[in-house]
């Protein structure tokens, strides 16, 4: 049986012990909502859709802990990150990350793209070649941490918009614009081996 929990370190100097990195379950769903709530810009969700990526969609999302919440006594382990992703129904080949939450305290450590990453090996992404997302044009993180994530592949990211503000998004909402990274096959495949081994 495979293990619920991943512990990986997979950018030099994350703190490996910091966070707990594992497939989400449904009795997560609630923490997954109100932390999705506490990461503007991301739109807010139905607690039944974070159930749902917490259950159906568990392969593809992952949960971050707070490593030292859980070992203290009576303690509960707080989220610091979710991400929700599924593999595109008409190409499965290819990774769409929904959202990424990384929580306030725990920025800057490198945990969105670990969590990236993490993904990246599970057995369910073994085949996965590109990672698609859409990125709002001033969200300057998101599009930091995705050409971050393509240079540590050694790889592309090509970008067009896909829902655009008038067209699509009754006029209220910035345009979505799709980032495509890939392809990696190769390059993720000795990266996910190269990191299993500092584990
Ligand atoms: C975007 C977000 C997920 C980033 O999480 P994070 O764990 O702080 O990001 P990381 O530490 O993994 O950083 C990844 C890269 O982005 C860069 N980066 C992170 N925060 C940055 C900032 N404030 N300014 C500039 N660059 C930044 C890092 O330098 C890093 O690049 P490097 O690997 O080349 O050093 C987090 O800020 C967040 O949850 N924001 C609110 C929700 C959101 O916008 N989500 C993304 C849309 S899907």
């Amino acid at each position: 049986m495979l293990s619920n929990v991943e512990d990986i370190a997979v950018r030099r100097g994350a703190a490996a012990d910091e966070f707990t990195l594992r497939r989400p379950q449904a009795e997560d769903g609630r923490s997954v909502n109100a932390l999705i709530a506490a990461c503007p810009p991301l739109d807010r969700n139905s607690l039944y859709l974070n159930l749902l990526q917490c259950t159906h969609f568990a392969e593809t999302c992952v949960l971050a802990e707070f490593t030292d919440d859980s070992s203290r006594p009576g303690g509960r382990s707080q989220p610091a990150g979710f991400i929700s992703g599924y593999l595109t129904p008409a190409r499965p080949t290819t990774l769409f990350i929904w959202q990424v939450a990384v929580s306030e305290r725990a920025r800057g450590r490198g945990l969105g793209k670990c969590m990236l990453l993490a993904l990246l090996q599970r057995p369910a992404c073994q085949h996965v070649t590109h990672i698609e997302t859409t990125v709002t044009p001033s969200n300057a993180v998101s599009w930091a941490m995705f050409n971050s994530l393509a240079r540590e592949l050694e790889c592309r990211l090509e970008r067009r918009v896909l829902f655009e503000r008038d067209t699509h998004l009754d006029g209220v909402h910035e345009s979505e614009v799709l980032a495509t990274i890939g392809p990696f096959a190769p390059r993720a495949a000795s990266f996910a081996a190269k990191h299993r081994r500092t584990l």
